[in-house]
């Protein structure tokens, strides 16, 4: 018999962070064969990571636009994989988190009465505007799939609260965790190291989700612009998003402040070792939720809610929203109080061992062959 063909499918950065892990697993398995899609809804963010990691896609829909709405995209997505579905014809489909790239391939292929394996199942604020659109679309995703790849109990406790069935969901951990392993170096040197002062205390922000941009981007920058003027000490790193609106914002914020560095996005490899070796994250980003607690970084979490509560439980994520004074209590308390910086950088990684891919591709294989 042949191998099973699986189509993992994804488009932007953090899918194709965490999906690389599952490619290289189906890579090396005997009876199973990854044909791998991107749709490119995000382009150069997401070349970054397929070059870092030499993934060279079978498939590229190269959709991405500058003003791409959430409608275009999903539209372009639908048409696009039903042709390849129907030319390709894949055993299994495997799309990760909550993007439109996720819920639109997925629903491309339940048309196709195609199984899709969600990778990152049973993540919820059960807030349907927050994050906007991600919590609908991962909701939507779980309706579709056929295998849950719930990365935490608390994971696989939410999929049970909405009836779907206990036999079809398995606990991997998180991906993001056996990524890790394959980027944080004991040396590493990168340009932007060489423009801080030595012992600047170095907080690393990234800020990105719809529900952000505008008036909550802005008093969010405020707080930590105006923190940073009046301590010396402290240095900002933020690579800027390609979002326009993003970009904007972030420029219009800390362009007069020498201490903010503003740069590009980075690369997996130099992002996560700059990670490492920051003293304090700032961020409203998922993934970075996941990385930090294995990084022993607190982070000030720049969002109301949160799908990741394991992390805040252990004790290495704070919620703090993006009202200035809470910011900037919140940043104070870490510069004044080192016990409860150290409390925090404490951290227990409650994301897996770091073998999640393995047990995705065995689940796939029980189930296909
Ligand atoms: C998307 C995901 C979000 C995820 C984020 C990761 C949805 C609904 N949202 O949001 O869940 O957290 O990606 O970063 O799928 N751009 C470029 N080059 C790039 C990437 C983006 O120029 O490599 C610009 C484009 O102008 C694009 C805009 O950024 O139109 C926004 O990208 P989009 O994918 O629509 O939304 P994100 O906010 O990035
Ligand atoms: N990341 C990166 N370069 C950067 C910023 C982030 O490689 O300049 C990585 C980060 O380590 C994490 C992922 O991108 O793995 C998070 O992506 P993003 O914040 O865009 O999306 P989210 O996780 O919020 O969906």
């Amino acid at each position: 018999m042949g191998k099973k063909r699986i189509m993992v499918i994804f488009g932007t950065r953090p899918e194709a962070i965490k999906m690389v892990p599952v490619i290289k697993a189906l890579e090396t398995a005997r009876d199973l064969e990854p044909i791998v899609v991107v749709t490119a809804q995000h382009r150069e963010m997401l070349d970054q990571v397929l070059a870092a990691f030499n993934v060279v896609p079978a498939f590229d829909l190269n959709l991405m636009s500058d003003q791409q709405t959430l409608t275009k995209i999903t539209v372009s997505v639908l048409s696009q994989m039903e042709q390849l579905f129907q030319k390709i014809k894949p055993d299994a489909v495997l799309v990760h988190g909550d993007t439109t790239t996720t819920l639109a391939a997925s629903l491309a292929a339940f048309y196709q009465q195609i199984p899709v394996g969600h990778v990152e199942a049973g993540l919820r604020t059960w807030e349907k505007y927050d994050p906007f659109p991600e919590e609908i679309n991962r909701q939507l995703t779980d309706t579709i799939a056929q295998w849950y790849f719930a990365p935490t109990e608390r994971s696989r406790q939410n999929l049970l609260k909405e009836h779907h069935n206990d036999q079809q969901i398995y606990i991997t951990g998180n991906t993001a965790i056996d990524v890790l392993a394959h980027t944080i170096k004991d040396q590493w040197q990168m340009p932007i190291l060489d423009q801080i002062q030595p012992d600047a205390k170095l907080i690393l922000l990234t800020m990105h989700r719809r529900e952000n941009q505008g008036a909550p981007m802005q008093e969010a920058f405020g707080a930590i612009n105006d923190f940073v003027l009046s301590h010396p000490e402290v240095e900002v790193v933020f690579p800027v998003h390609l979002s326009p609106n993003v970009q904007k914002a972030a420029h219009q914020a800390f362009d007069d402040n020498n201490r903010v560095h503003l740069i590009a996005p980075l690369n997996v490899i130099d992002f996560h070792n700059l990670a490492a070796r920051s003293w304090l994250i700032m961020t409203d980003s998922g993934g970075i939720q996941e990385e930090a607690p294995s990084l022993g970084k607190p982070v000030l979490v720049l969002r109301d809610t949160t799908e990741r509560p394991e992390g805040v439980a252990a004790g290495t994520l704070k919620l703090v929203g993006t009202d200035a004074k809470e910011i900037s209590k919140w940043l104070n308390a870490f510069l004044n109080d080192p016990a409860r910086y150290d409390q925090m950088a404490k951290a227990q990684n409650p994301y897996g061992d770091g073998h999640a891919a393995e047990r995705i591709v065995n689940v796939l294989r029980q189930e296909l062959n």
